[in-house]
């Protein structure tokens, strides 16, 4: 807001088209050089004349039209100081519009989001909470900026694995056991399994044998190979359900059984396959990569090229124009093959594929690990977190009604905000008592500043929703007579940096930025709330000039936690 408006103020005086010039202007990192700051010497060499010059003439030339905005040359810049008398209010009212910072930019975008993907009978990882919570993080910002999105959870339900797990069920395996506990179960197999093979090796080749009569439709296999999905698949719903996602497709690697034969079929004809030690490959040594397998010594398709069907499907059938995978770095080889695959089919839409990758991310220090048994379950994290959050509850608000409820919101959006406010390339290490410290850069303060605002609104009878302007709303001319201190003006310049905030998450794939953006956001109006009484008894309009700017930091925190994926409680 703050930015167009210096853009629409200087825009007459100097040659530089508006988007060009938005793009020079800069926020001052010091309040005594300006709300927004222009530098001149971009225009020194066109108009061959020194950064002090045109900045003193651009200076003038802004005085004489501005209304509320001052501007100062001052080593070359036009620093540009707006009033706040005049313009907090406006900042307010557009931050209460309920259609501020929406954009139609992209509208009609179609966006799939491969996001989660668990693999079944395995239990879901902390590895797994990132590609659910960023996923589910990008899906929510990319619809704030008017794109059409899917989400998919693209099941490991097929692959070799079973092939082990069922050997391993008819070894040490027994269906009570499997009942009462699947995922528990199964993975107690699959770890067995392991130990096992590493002494007789054969187990391996009756592994591989099971997973083919399972290709092949062997009805017994089949049946059992459906109650391990079943099982594994009502386990997960009930973490995402405490997680608060949800998947427009649950698709899994199954599903693309019989899309796989075209594929080949297709690879073959466009004489793609070549032979290579028994097995099929595709070879990518123009693009610096090494060989993709398409097909095994014994014939088991394999991981590859089910992404290959999925993509096709993904672009042809869903009508995709942007395909995103939300998947660990670990298997950046493995999409840049299967897009490089793509590119040498001849689908001119590869470019819109994009593997968005994260970090590794480990819990108090341990992996996340499936194959040695060391696993952290993300659902005990959870439980923990919440646990904790509980604690600092009856501690802080012993009164609270429905804690259990606000502990469950607290502890599982500290976990949730921990992970999402690193750059998501980062490995992060989790340590609970941080991460759901009421204090410092974390969920539950932006979470309780969110409840105090709230509060606030409350006690102080501003009933306002967002943009309707009802009998509680101040009189616009009031805003302008009240002077409010320097910490609101502050507050109220970071509300415009919201469309930014968001902006910037879309572009770079990175719900850090929102995350970021939210804990300032709070500090700032933190510091506004301890500044001063913001419910000013022989004071009205101070009042609700105040409460107003309180309920639009309120907002606009509720909003950003939502699009996070987190709860934001009214009472904490
Ligand atoms: N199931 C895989 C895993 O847990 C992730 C699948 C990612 N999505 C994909 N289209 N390959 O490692």
């Amino acid at each position: 807001m703050l930015l167009e408006q210096a853009a629409a103020l200087l825009q007459p005086h100097v040659p530089l088209e508006k988007e060009a010039l938005l793009r020079r202007l800069e926020t001052p990192p010091e309040p005594h050089l300006g709300d927004v700051a222009f530098p001149c010497f971009v225009l020194a060499k066109q108009l061959r004349r020194a950064p002090s010059a045109i900045a003193a003439e651009l200076a003038d030339a802004v005085a004489a039209d501005a209304h509320g905005v001052r501007a100062e040359a001052a080593s070359g810049y036009v620093n540009l100081f707006f009033d706040p008398a005049v313009w907090l209010g406006r900042i307010v009212d557009a931050a209460l519009e309920p259609r501020f910072g929406r954009s139609d930019e992209s509208r009609g975008r179609h966006v799939v989001i491969d996001m989660s993907s668990p693999n079944i009978a395995k239990p879901l990882g902390v590895g797994h909470l990132r590609s659910t919570m960023i996923g589910n993080a990008l899906a929510n910002l990319y619809r704030e900026t008017g794109h059409a999105v899917t989400t998919v959870n693209h099941l490991g339900d097929w692959g070799t694995q079973f092939g082990k797990l069922i050997v391993a069920y008819g070894r040490w395996g027994g269906k009570s056991a499997l009942e009462a506990d699947p995922i528990g179960e199964s993975l107690h197999l699959y770890v067995r399994f392991h130990e096992e093979a590493a002494k007789k090796p054969e187990l391996e080749d009756e592994a591989r044998e099971a997973f083919l009569r399972l290709e092949q439709g062997d009805e017994e296999t089949t049946a059992l190979w459906r109650f391990f999905v079943q099982a594994s698949m009502k386990e997960f719903e009930r973490v995402y359900a405490r997680l608060g996602v949800r998947f427009d497709e649950v698709l899994g690697e199954s599903f693309y059984n019989d899309k796989l034969a075209p594929v080949l079929d297709r690879l073959r004809a466009q004489g793609l396959l070549e032979e290579s030690d028994g097995a099929l490959v595709v070879r990518l040594d123009e693009e610096g990569l090494p060989p993709c397998l398409i097909l095994k010594k014994d014939g088991a398709t394999i991981y590859p090229v089910r992404d290959l069907a999925t993509a096709i499907y993904r672009r042809q059938v869903m009508k995709a124009d942007r395909l995103l995978y939300v998947v660990g770095a670990e298997q950046q080889l493995h999409f840049k093959q299967v897009f490089g695959v793509l590119g040498k089919m001849g689908e001119p839409w590869t470019g819109d594929c994009e593997h968005v990758p994260f970090g590794l991310m480990t819990v108090e220090g341990k992996k996340m690990s499936t194959r040695r048994g060391k696993v952290v379950f993300l659902d005990e994290v959870l439980d923990e977190a919440v646990r904790r959050a509980r604690e600092i509850i009856a501690a802080k608000s012993p009164d609270l009604q429905d804690a259990d409820h606000v502990a469950e919101a607290v502890g599982i959006g500290a976990v949730v905000f921990g992970d999402l406010k690193n750059r998501r390339l980062l490995s992060v290490d989790f340590k609970l008592e941080e991460v759901v410290s009421f204090d410092g850069e974390t969920g539950p303060y932006v979470q309780y500043t969110h409840a105090r605002i709230a509060s606030l609104l409350r006690k102080g009878g501003f009933e306002q929703h967002p943009g309707q302007d009802g009998a509680n709303g101040a009189p616009r001319a009031a805003d302008e007579r009240v002077d409010m201190a320097d910490a609101a003006w502050v507050c109220a310049k970071r509300i415009t940096q919201w469309s930014a905030a968001v902006r910037e998450a879309v572009r770079d794939n990175e719900p850090s930025a929102v995350a970021r953006y939210l804990l300032e956001l709070a500090r700032d109006f933190n510091r506004f709330y301890h500044d001063g009484k913001v419910i000013q008894p022989d004071d009205a309009a101070a009042t609700q000039a105040r409460l107003r700017l309180s309920a639009a930091v309120g907002h606009l925190l509720g909003r950003g936690l939502k699009l996070l994926g987190i709860a934001a409680p009214e009472r904490m």
